[in-house]
């Protein structure tokens, strides 16, 4: 009896071992729990636009819901729509002033265009 538990206990672990160390393995969740993880911190479902705008300067100066230097990003959002998109892109790689006073905003010359319109999308997603 005792025996026979010894033996279960070791083809147990043999098969846990061998599990662990084939990364191919479906059910090992020793092995899947790190995987989730990065796709958490990626913040899988997050806007581009909103990742683009945290790794650039513009949260120094526009913050979501409350003037800052610039307008607050909803009241960029209230303000404007889809068919603004390229208007307000060429805005932030040109910088410029006088739509929301005399501040102007600085240029973002080495900014893509395409870089630029994700970020007004997300701009655009905090109407109220
Ligand atoms: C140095 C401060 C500063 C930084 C950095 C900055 N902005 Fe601005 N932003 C402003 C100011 C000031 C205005 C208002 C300009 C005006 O009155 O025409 C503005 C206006 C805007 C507008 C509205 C433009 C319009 O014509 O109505 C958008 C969209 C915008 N910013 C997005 C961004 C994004 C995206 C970034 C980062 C890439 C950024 N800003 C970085 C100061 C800044």
């Amino acid at each position: 009896m005792n025996r026979g538990l010894v033996i279960l206990a070791l083809i147990a672990t043999v098969a846990c071992n061998k599990k662990a160390a084939d990364p191919q393995t479906e059910s090992n969740v020793m092995l899947e729990e790190p995987v989730i993880k990065v796709v958490d911190s990626a913040a899988a479902g997050k806007h581009a636009g909103l990742a683009l705008i945290e790794g650039g300067d513009c949260l120094s100066c526009h913050k979501v819901d409350t003037k800052l230097v610039g307008p607050s990003y909803q009241e960029v959002a209230d303000k404007y729509n889809e068919a603004d998109i390229d208007q307000l892109a060429t805005k932030i790689i040109d910088g410029g002033k006088g739509v929301w006073g005399e501040i102007p905003m600085t240029p973002h010359a080495g900014m893509s265009r395409e870089n630029a319109k994700k970020m007004v999308e997300y701009i655009l997603t905090l109407k109220k």
